[in-house]
């Protein structure tokens, strides 16, 4: 019998749990537990670091898993590394559900920074009001810019106040839409926008408005991938299910 798990946080993950869920796959979804109130699933959810690639590949053993698919964020870099690590000691079948990276089309106007410590350092300069779109882990690092007003957007309300000198809290989960995002930047007279380079359909609602508006954009770029086998679409990780399983996987 094949048991997969899949390592989640991401909207891909979930759509691939009920896709393995309604094949009647046995699949368990992996949450960091980094929000609070995670969504309903239709597989068996476990929460926490596993402590480390040694920590993963026990947990793959002691579960008896054949695959690992990773359907981590692509800025979710040390479990991605952890999990080709521990796939390849544990020989169990291993892929990455990725998703493109977006791309910059004509008349865009997007700088590109390797990292969030480059981001803020484009900062630099006169008072602008700023769009933060990246989640709470970084947030705090933008305190070294503090003339700037931020608009800040989280998926859970934060347990103290994010100690930026100016700014405004969002707290909603998605997904978003151009003219929710359009209206949004609007109303916050917002001229510039910071965001990582995610791609994907779920996030990308700000990249579209912040084209439309001609606002520039902040783009950090992603950190680097392990070497590993990586698709796009849950239809190409169920028939990488499948032909594993013909290989005797
Ligand atoms: N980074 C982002 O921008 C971003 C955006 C949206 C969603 N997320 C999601 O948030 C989670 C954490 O992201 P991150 O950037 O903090 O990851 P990270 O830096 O790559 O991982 C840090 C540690 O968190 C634990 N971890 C991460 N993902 C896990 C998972 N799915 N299941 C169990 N443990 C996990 C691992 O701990 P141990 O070493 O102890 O195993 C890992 O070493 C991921 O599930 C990711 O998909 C991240």
């Amino acid at each position: 019998m094949r048991n997969i798990l899949i390592l989640g946080g991401t909207m891909e993950a979930s759509a691939l749990a009920r896709a393995l869920a309604e094949r009647g796959e046995q699949a368990t979804l992996s949450y960091a537990g980094r929000t609070g109130n995670p969504r309903a699933q239709p597989v068996p959810i476990r929460v926490g670091g596993f402590g480390g690639a040694d920590g993963l590949a026990a947990f793959l053993k002691a579960g008896a898993f054949t695959h690992l698919v990773d359907a981590t964020h692509p800025f979710a870099a040390a479990i991605s590394a952890n999990a080709a690590a521990a796939a390849r000691a544990s020989d169990v079948a291993h892929l990455m559900l990725t998703r493109p990276e977006w791309q910059a089309v004509d008349g865009d106007r997007w700088t590109h920074v390797p990292d969030i410590a480059s981001a803020v350092r484009a900062l630099d300069g006169p008072a602008r009001r700023v769009m933060l779109a990246l989640g709470r882990m970084h947030v705090e690092a933008f305190a070294a810019q503090p003339q700037h007003h931020y608009l800040l957007r989280f998926v859970d309300a934060p347990d103290a106040p994010p100690a930026l000198l100016r700014h405004h809290l969002l707290v909603d989960r998605g997904p978003f839409t151009l003219a929710g995002d359009l209206a949004l930047m609007r109303d916050q007279g917002i001229d510039l926008v910071v965001a990582k380079n995610a791609g994907g359909e779920g996030a990308r609602a700000k990249i579209d408005a912040a084209r439309a508006l001609g606002l520039p954009v902040i783009m950090i770029d992603r950190p680097p991938v392990p070497q590993a086998q990586a698709v796009h679409d849950i239809g190409d990780v169920l028939a990488w299910i499948d032909h594993s399983a013909h290989r005797g996987v």
